[in-house]
């Protein structure tokens, strides 16, 4: 298997609920290598940026929304952001982070385990993880530059 990069967010529902440190346990348990970290304030431009794919849709306007953290009372920008590398790696987080839909997720997957779906229908499933190759290229470029990351 190729050794991959793969994009990670710890969604604004993940860093209230405190679930960072048992994301990045799981990840680390899986081999994974943490390669970069920081904290975003997400701005509309990147969030509008991260999830063009999902533009039309009619989830969209709330994604937007959610990824900024403005689902909450107290609204917070903050998401943590890393990068992780190792060997088919993006398969590897997506298994980790279990289904899409926090209730088709499975049992013991961090969305399985941890995300939920509110009254109107949003998904707080935790964290994000890229899709694909071509997907964790764009999003890691998208999130970081060069020299924030590990060579
Ligand atoms: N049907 C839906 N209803 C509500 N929210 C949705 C729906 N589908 C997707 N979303 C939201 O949009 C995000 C991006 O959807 P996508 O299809 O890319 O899923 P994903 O790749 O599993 O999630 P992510 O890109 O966040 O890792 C989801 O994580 C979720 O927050
Ligand atoms: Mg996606």
């Amino acid at each position: 298997m190729p050794i991959e990069q793969t994009l990670i967010l710890i969604k604004p529902d993940g860093m209230r609920r405190q679930l960072t440190g048992l994301t990045i346990d799981r990840l680390d348990a899986a081999g994974l290598e943490l390669v970069a970290a920081k904290m975003v304030s997400v701005s509309t431009e990147l969030a509008e940026k991260h999830y063009a794919e999902h533009v039309g849709k009619p989830f969209y306007p709330n994604l937007i929304k959610y990824i900024r953290g403005e689902f909450h009372a107290f609204p917070d920008h903050r998401v943590l952001a890393m990068v992780y590398r190792g060997e088919g790696c993006i398969a590897k987080v997506r298994e980790v982070a279990g289904a899409t839909n926090p209730e088709q997720a499975k049992p013991g997957t961090i969305r399985g385990s941890f995300g939920r779906v509110t009254t109107a229908g949003q998904f707080e499933n935790v964290l994000h993880a890229s899709a694909n190759a071509a997907d964790a290229a764009r999003e890691v470029a998208l999130w970081f530059k060069t020299a924030e990351i590990l060579p």
